[in-house]
């Protein structure tokens, strides 16, 4: 690995001196410059990973060298070093892009220590910075697919939500309809991009623990709160606490929230004090809520603050022409992952995938194609790549099945009744009667035996 380099600008030959040999035994490169004109010379030709710079150089003032080299544009750190320090120069540098402060006379163990630190948290920065811009990018927009008319509206309606702000969003669908990916999308495309985005799943916490997740709490608020915590919508601030699965919230915690998404704040358990967050609240569920505000398992006040904005994901069978494009959406995101070289999808397949009803939706979409792709030996998934569930020709055309009732059936007396039917159709001719229910004649007799049926003087 390189040696981070150091550009020290001092005009003390000896401090310039006795810091670099510090330095360079720690295992930084250091270069050393007298003039502030020779320095900013360095840094316009040479790349640095670390300034740190004298406040009073011969040929001008620090403040001016941060104005010139703006150290913000550069991404470079710089560590002050000043004799006379006032707060008002540290405030002036510090808006010019300075990252710390050091008194002089300074001790080289601090300086040292100052220098590591400034550079593990550039780091951390660039870090954080590179992994924001990855979930942009693996969460944006980009990686939802669709283009059927219903999915067309949704796209609509999550740029128009993104764009409003902090508007209160509530995603219903069922499960494996993409609730998260979109609800991570809002996030990620909106202004608060560079904030955090807090799951909190419902239904993932034991309620008892639930309201001190959400709220944290103060010292001394339980026997084991031996410091303050904050908690998770205290985390979200500037950013978008997503709710899922919150059709299985408690009723005593909706009420609890309830506050929240009225006015954004609350206390922290043993609290007296309100705390106010800046976050957008994004809530999912696979449950019918407004039903289940009808049944009175969900309070209707709470359901309507989460109802601002409504976005329904339709089931997967019900929008077939997102079908292709998410299949090849798949393959081609399985293929990087799996570093396989799928083709495609032969027709026979696609047909069979085209009117699977998909239960579990576009995430069993995913998987089928998954393990397609992974146990597949052939260039493109064919039939025999597929799960036999999905070749099973119990596949009823929609509205075709029979609508039980509510009680469930009982099948005994319906075949009973089917053959008293028959029979009756026929004239009590048992052949003609078996052929009506596919029954040849013992199959028929038998059945007469067993219900008992009472064929009457003109039977056969
Ligand atoms: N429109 C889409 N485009 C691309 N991938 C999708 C889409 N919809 C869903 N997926 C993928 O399907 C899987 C399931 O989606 P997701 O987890 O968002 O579903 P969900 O509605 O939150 O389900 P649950 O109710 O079970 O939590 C994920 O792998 C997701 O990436
Ligand atoms: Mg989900």
């Amino acid at each position: 690995m390189k040696r981070p380099r150091v550009l020290v600008v001092d005009d003390e030959k000896l401090l310039r001196w006795s810091w670099a040999q510090r330095l360079e035994r720690e295992g930084y490169e250091a270069v050393q410059c007298e003039t502030a004109s020779d320095g900013i010379a360095r840094l316009e030709t040479e790349e640095f990973n670390l300034l740190l710079l004298d406040f009073k150089l011969p040929d001008m003032d620090g403040l001016e060298v941060l104005r010139r080299i703006s150290p913000k544009e550069l991404d470079l750190p710089v560590i002050m070093i000043t004799a006379h320090s006032t707060l008002e120069n540290a405030v002036e540098a510090m808006k010019l892009g300075a990252s710390d402060f050091l008194a002089k006379p300074v001790d080289l163990d601090v300086l040292l220590l100052a220098v590591r630190r400034t550079l593990e948290s550039t780091d951390l920065a660039r870090e954080v910075h590179r992994i924001r811009v990855d979930e942009k990018e693996r969460f944006g927009f980009g990686n939802i697919v669709g283009r059927s008319p219903s999915m067309l509206q949704i796209f609509d309606l999550m740029s128009r939500v993104a764009a409003s702000g902090s508007a209160t969003v509530l995603i219903q669908g069922e499960s494996g309809t993409g609730k998260d990916v979109v609800a991570r999308a809002i996030h990620y495309a909106s202004l608060r991009a560079e904030r955090p985005l807090v799951t909190v799943t419902c239904t993932a916490i034991p309620e008892p623990l639930l309201e001190n997740e959400l709220m944290g709490h103060e010292k001394g608020a339980f026997t084991d709160a031996k410091t303050m915590k904050k908690g998770l919508l205290e985390l979200a601030d500037g950013g978008t606490v997503f709710l899922d699965e919150i059709g299985d919230l408690p009723m005593a915690l909706q009420a609890k929230l309830l506050r929240f998404l009225e006015d954004k704040s609350f206390k922290r358990v043993g609290g007296t004090r309100d705390i106010t967050v800046d976050a957008r609240i994004i809530a999912a569920t696979n449950k019918d809520l407004a039903s289940a505000v009808r049944e009175g398992r969900f309070r209707s006040d709470f359901y309507y603050r989460l109802n601002v904005i409504s976005l329904h994901l339709s089931p997967l069978r019900e929008r077939r022409e997102d079908i292709p494009p998410l299949a090849e959406h798949f393959l081609e995101k399985m293929n990087r992952e799996f570093k396989k070289d799928v083709r495609g999808i032969a027709e026979d397949a696609m047909r069979v995938l085209l009117q699977y009803a998909w239960p579990g939706n576009v995430r069993e979409l995913r998987n089928v194609l998954e393990r397609a792709i992974i146990l597949g030996r052939d260039q493109s998934i064919g039939l025999d790549d597929l799960p036999s569930d999905l070749l099973a020709p119990v596949q009823a055309p929609e509205g075709t099945l029979l609508r039980l009732p509510p009680g469930g059936l009982d099948v005994t007396a319906l075949e009973k009744d089917l053959l008293v039917q028959a029979l009756r159709l026929t004239g009590g001719n048992q052949t003609a009667a078996g052929r009506l229910l596919g029954l040849n004649r013992d199959q028929i007799h038998y059945r007469i035996e067993k219900f008992q049926i009472d064929l009457g003087p003109s039977s056969s």
